[in-house]
């Protein structure tokens, strides 16, 4: 009798410890979607994680047993404390989107050997535990083998490569799965191989998928194998029948695949435009590599510095280049300069300006910018009529008046920030060469535009010692 109370109890603190997970998890995801509590959201689902692992190492019994191995367990725990973290205090901001990619592969990988485990524990799974076995193995083992594709190609090992037929092929492969699983679930060969002859089909699958997609369109491709290993993590949340790695799954499967359709969104194209189009090669598009552009003008630092100086408002428009440069605190920096001038300073913030959602917001907190200067695209957009100075800082395409103007180019939908509404806009690139889309910018060929030629960090740094003189 005590030995069932005891059970009784330390099952229900279990489930109360995987209650506190849960809603840790969705509070953390909230206070994610903003950056001032961004971090501490962050954290908390951080607690609430480590609070279901160590109750589920602790309090988890099958058959009246806990769970043993401990010696497995906290190796397998420290090795990957360590890694991760120090992979995470190392990881420069532009390499954060490898990172993810490789941590979201790991998520893939753990689906994949969890149906892998279950499968041999299970000596006459029900037809129900087979399918969800299947499922996760299939759909983790994508998002693994995708995801480190993705990092090789964000970090420059793996080439962008489109096999002839390879739509076709990948066609097969699904259909190879399909029939396999059948097989499998139907108990019509009893075959244990037809499970790695689905580990393998699906693996070559994630590999082809994401093999031919441009590099640089390599975030949306990210977003979306991030919500497949949620969706395979929650598999593994009915197989254990695990409420808290349940909803952890679905959190994840649900934002991951909310993310990839804001993103897709913000740059006005489909997923399959992005999964099988060519918007993100070099090449340039058609109707921006034709046109014929006229002259633009340039500006000298010393006049870019008078005008900043008596201006009213300066709105700092960043974009990718800003993180090439890793030029935040030389911004930061005149911003303040310019604030004791009396000018106010404000920044418009395009939602896919970068190569990752938030790589703005990231950039400019690290560097202490308050996050009420960061406006939104509409917010900044209606400022834009009372700005006296724009300042494009490395950014292109969201500033590209094609996107409203062009219907021919293939950024034509695209939300802009619509800089060319201020009184002056200056812009800092270190050429005349296009941004990701492979386009010409008309913006740099209007009147009201100067070109402010020079790496941005460098630039910025000897703006800041005009001001100062002005
Ligand atoms: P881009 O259009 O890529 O333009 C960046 C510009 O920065 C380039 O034209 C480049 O010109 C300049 N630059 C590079 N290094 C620089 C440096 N050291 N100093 C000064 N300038 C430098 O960037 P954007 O305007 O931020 O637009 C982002 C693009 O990425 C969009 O097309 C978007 O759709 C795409 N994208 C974004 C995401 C997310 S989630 N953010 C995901 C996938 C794709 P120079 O070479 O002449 O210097």
């Amino acid at each position: 009798m005590e030995q069932l109370n005891q059970l009784i109890t330390s099952q229900a603190i279990l489930l109360f410890c995987y209650l506190l997970g849960s809603i840790s998890f969705i509070l953390g995801l909230k206070m994610l979607s903003h950056p001032d509590s961004a971090r501490k959201g962050n954290l908390v689902a951080a607690v609430g994680m480590t609070i279901a692992i160590v109750a589920t190492i602790f309090l988890y019994q099958k058959g009246g047993e806990h769970l043993h191995n401990y010696g497995w367990i906290f190796s397998g725990l420290i090795i990957g404390s360590v890694v991760g973290t120090m992979a995470a205090k190392k990881v420069q901001m532009t390499a954060m989107p490898e990172m993810v990619s490789l941590f979201n592969g790991m998520g893939g990988a753990c689906a994949m050997l969890i149906s892998i485990v279950e499968f041999h524990n299970n000596a006459n799974p029900s037809m129900g535990m087979l399918l969800i076995i299947v499922l996760g193995m299939m759909i983790g083992t994508i998002s693994f083998a995708g995801s480190i594709i993705a990092w090789g190609k964000l970090n420059g090992r793996i080439k962008d490569k489109t096999l002839p037929a390879g739509q076709i092929i990948n066609f097969i492969l699904l259909g190879a799965i399909v029939v396999m699983a059948v097989l499998l679930m139907g108990n019509f060969i009893d075959a244990p191989w037809l499970m790695y002859g689905i580990l393998l089909a699906a693996a070559l699958y994630g590999i082809l998928f994401v093999m031919p997609i441009g590099g640089a369109d390599m975030p949306v491709v990210i977003s979306l194998l991030n919500s497949f290993t949620g969706v395979a993590a929650a598999f593994g949340g009915f197989l254990y029948n695990n409420p808290v790695m349940l909803t952890g799954g679905i959190l994840v499967g649900s934002a991951g695949t909310i993310l990839t359709i804001l993103m897709c969104k913000a740059m006005n194209r489909s997923l399959k435009n992005v999964l099988i189009g060519s918007f993100g090669g070099a090449k340039a598009g058609p109707a921006g590599a034709a046109k014929e552009q006229g002259n633009y003008k340039e500006i000298s630092l010393n006049d870019t510095a008078v005008l900043m100086a008596y201006a009213q408002k300066v709105m700092i428009i960043p974009g990718y280049g800003l993180a090439v440069a890793q030029a935040q605190h030389a911004c930061h920096e005149l911003e303040k300069v310019l604030e004791d001038k009396g000018v106010e300073v404000i920044y418009g913030i395009h939602p896919v300006a970068g190569r990752m959602p938030g790589h703005m917001n990231v950039l400019l907190a690290e560097a202490d910018v308050p996050y009420e200067k960061l406006l939104e695209m509409e917010d900044a957009n209606d400022q834009m009529g009372t700005t006296s100075v724009v300042l494009v800082l490395g950014a292109n395409d969201v500033v590209n008046p094609a996107a409203k103007d062009d219907p021919g180019s293939p950024i034509y939908g695209m939300p802009i920030l619509e800089a060319e509404k201020a009184e002056h806009v200056i812009v800092n690139k270190r050429s005349m060469k296009p941004g990701y889309a492979g386009i010409e910018n008309d913006l740099f060929f209007r009147p009201k535009t100067s070109m402010l030629f020079g790496d941005a960090k460098k630039v910025l740094q000897d703006l800041v010692s005009e001001l100062k003189q002005v």
